[in-house]
């Protein structure tokens, strides 16, 4: 071992720069910090149940919202949920043109059976394209993976709220063993392993209800925006809070919650905060998941795909596939010690880039 080096002259400048040293250290680490979020969110998320009683939440509802025999024109083959299982199924809301999508998602995680002990299978959502020779080729798609659920409505942005509960609904009548839904965009990265991990750990009521929180969303009054949500339908001027639909996850018992109250109440054209409007109606408080991306964008870097993120939306097809096969062990010691808190760094990096 080596000795320690004599103190000349210079120690105190030495210890002056230590300090220095120290104080910017104690700056980067307070930065990282923030940049890694979800602190107060965090906190307000578990103080949500709370504010939900004050505010009268919990209100009985009926029997789960189901599809009727006729609701569909495609089904996933029998065998995703028969004779039990999975653990956890995948809703992936796609769209009659979203082949490649459906392709990428079906080469990287979505092909995956089994993640941390869990058994999983993923279906995708669409409702009925707008050209009729469409349909032959979803119908081709359909037999050769057997994975797409189709509904018998018009597959169009404002529809979005009818394919969630179309999804939910099948997965209520068709998958009763199942233990969390998972409701993901077909341009998101799922690390799977790492979200059934967080899962299978879960405590707290059978009824859960797990995303990036959006906190206080005005619903847009302009008639011209694809958000737009006219007063009569909802009168208050901001949303409870609810996950962003790019992935969420719903627990069995919460996903029937929401389907008896999507029954009561007026169906909103925007899926996720009509979800957690129904999730407020049945008393179900939403958890934050700092871990989730949310809207955020992260470059392609394997370490937060594959180890650190659970989710990552606005994936391009040909990046899902790509950081899907990146090595196994993607993060280095120091990479995993700096988490989220690298992950959202190189985020931020790349939005000042553009
Ligand atoms: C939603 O689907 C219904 C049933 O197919 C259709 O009548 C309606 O036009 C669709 N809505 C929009 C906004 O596309």
């Amino acid at each position: 071992m080596a000795a320690a080096p004599p103190c000349p002259k210079r120690c105190p400048r030495r210890s002056a720069r230590l300090l220095g040293g120290l104080f910017c250290s104690l700056a980067a680490l307070s930065t990282l910090t923030f940049l890694a979020g979800g602190g107060h969110e965090e906190l307000l998320s578990r103080s949500l149940p709370l504010l939900l009683a004050a505010g009268g939440g919990q209100q009985p509802v009926g029997a789960p919202l189901l599809p009727a025999d006729d609701a569909f024109l495609l089904v996933p083959r029998p065998g995703a949920c028969a004779p039990s299982g999975p653990w956890l199924l995948v809703l992936v809301a796609s769209a009659p043109g979203h082949v490649a999508q459906r392709q990428a998602v079906r080469r990287s995680w979505g092909g995956a059976r089994r993640a941390a002990g869990r058994s999983l299978w993923t279906v995708f959502g669409l409702g009925m394209p707008g050209e009729p020779e469409q349909q032959a080729a979803l119908e081709r798609e359909a037999r050769e993976h057997g994975d797409l659920l189709q509904a018998r409505f018009v597959d169009s942005y404002a529809n979005l709220t009818l394919k969630t509960l179309a999804l939910l609904g099948w997965a209520a009548a068709r998958c009763p063993d199942v233990r969390f839904l998972v409701k993901a965009d077909d341009d998101v990265f799922l690390n799977l392993p790492a979200l059934a991990r967080h899962l299978g750990q879960l405590a707290g009521p059978p009824a859960a209800y797990l995303g990036r929180i959006h906190w206080r969303v005005h619903p847009s009054r302009d008639p011209r925006s694809r958000h737009h949500v006219p007063a009569s339908l909802y009168p208050e001027r901001a949303f409870p809070p609810y996950c962003s639909g790019t992935a969420y996850v719903l627990s069995a018992p919460a996903a029937a919650a929401v389907l008896g109250a999507a029954r009561q109440l007026p169906l909103l054209p925007l899926e996720d905060a009509f979800v957690g409007l129904c999730a407020r109606r049945a008393g179900i408080a939403p958890r934050h998941l700092a871990h989730m991306a949310g809207a955020a964008r992260f470059p392609p870097d394997a370490c937060c795909y594959r180890e650190v993120l659970f989710s990552v939306h606005s994936v391009a097809p040909a990046q899902m596939v790509a950081m899907w096969e990146a090595a196994e062990q993607p993060c280095s010691a120091w990479q995993r010690a700096l988490g989220l808190a690298r992950c959202k760094a190189l985020a931020w990096l790349a939005a000042l880039a553009l």
